[in-house]
């Protein structure tokens, strides 16, 4: 392969600039020439192609964000726009693309290689952290440290003003930033979409805790719960001032996807994103490049969404069973 191209698609996560970074220096360094494709497969369709070299990935290993955009692409999920995607790389002479994304940007690059064979190696780039054939996605690590850090305050007004709080952080499908902050915050209950809610065994919680003298309680909600067709933290608190307790909700939201990536981050995705070059230039096609205990691994792409990622049940028990 003379030429491949990199994109970043679906929601933004830090450390897709890492990513971004280590495929252009990886290709650099093989002697190939690399093209940034702008806002995910919207650029694509647009013919939105930027030739890249070291020095345009220079500086943005911790910038938060994609140097690239990034797009959800309504066009790209018809054949017609597909087509038009496959035109735009074989006018450019694009033999290969890496894309960094979440599952439905997967999807997309499936299709890709299956209806006009193009080459397509994906790197896990969505905070959800819900892909299965990978431990971890770019951008999880600081979307948890960013959720952390507003919890650490939310407790501080809590505390002072002996209330119970209940916090979202996002998730629409799944749980695992709702269960990483929740531990690592100390929260008193978690809820998650892939689990019906205890709902009498939080309200029992929260009265027992005011009881024993404690001047707040935590509860973490995923934006996808679904408590009584009403989404989110609302319906948590809704439910709590039905029984006379006394609560407020605090919704983090995008914050959790910008800012300057965490180690973490900025090591994993420069590890997937000069893998995923190595492996495309190997021959290798249809693949997401994972990270399973600290080494890159490879799954069919196909897997990362067919299989259902499980939530960590000892986790979720060890938050909902915690003394009072
Ligand atoms: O896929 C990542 C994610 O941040 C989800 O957690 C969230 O539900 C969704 O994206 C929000 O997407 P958008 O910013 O397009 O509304």
């Amino acid at each position: 392969m003379q030429r491949i191209g990199v994109m970043t698609s679906g929601g933004d996560a830090p450390g897709m600039n890492a990513n971004v970074r280590a495929v252009v220096r990886t290709g650099v360094s093989r002697g190939v020439q690399v093209f940034g494709i702008r806002d995910g497969f919207a650029g694509l369709i647009s013919d939105e192609i930027i030739p890249m070299t070291s020095p345009s990935v220079g500086g943005i290993i911790g910038k938060g964000g994609t140097i690239l955009g990034t797009a959800r692409c309504e066009e790209f999920r018809d054949p017609a726009g597909r087509a038009k995607a496959a035109q735009t790389l074989r006018k450019h002479g694009i033999e290969g693309i890496v894309v960094c994304g979440g599952d439905g940007s997967f999807r997309g690059a499936h299709l890709l290689w299956k209806e006009h064979d193009i080459p397509v190696i994906c790197t896990p780039g969505t905070i959800d952290n819900d892909l299965a054939g990978t431990d971890y996605t770019i951008g999880f690590d600081t979307a948890v440290n960013t959720a952390l850090e507003a919890i650490d305050r939310i407790r501080d007004t809590a505390e002072a003003h002996r209330r119970t709080f209940i916090v979202e952080v996002m998730g629409r499908h799944s749980g695992f930033i709702a269960l990483a902050t929740g531990i690592g915050g100390g929260a008193d209950a978690v809820l998650v979409p892939e689990i019906p809610p205890d709902i009498p065994r939080i309200i029992s919680m929260v009265e027992r805790r005011f009881a024993a003298g404690k001047r707040f309680s935590l509860i973490v909600v995923a934006e996808g719960v679904v408590i009584d067709d009403f989404p989110g933290a609302g319906s948590v608190a809704h439910i709590l001032k039905k029984h006379g307790l006394d609560c407020r909700v605090s919704i983090i939201g995008h914050q959790q996807r910008g800012g300057a990536p965490t180690a973490l981050d900025r090591e994993f995705a420069s590890l997937l994103g000069k893998e995923a070059v190595e492996e495309l230039l190997r021959g290798g096609t249809d693949k997401m490049a994972g990270i399973v205990g600290k080494r890159v691994e490879f799954c069919d792409l196909e897997y990362s969404w067919r299989e259902k990622k499980p939530i960590d049940m000892e986790v979720y028990r060890f938050i909902s069973g915690a003394a009072i």
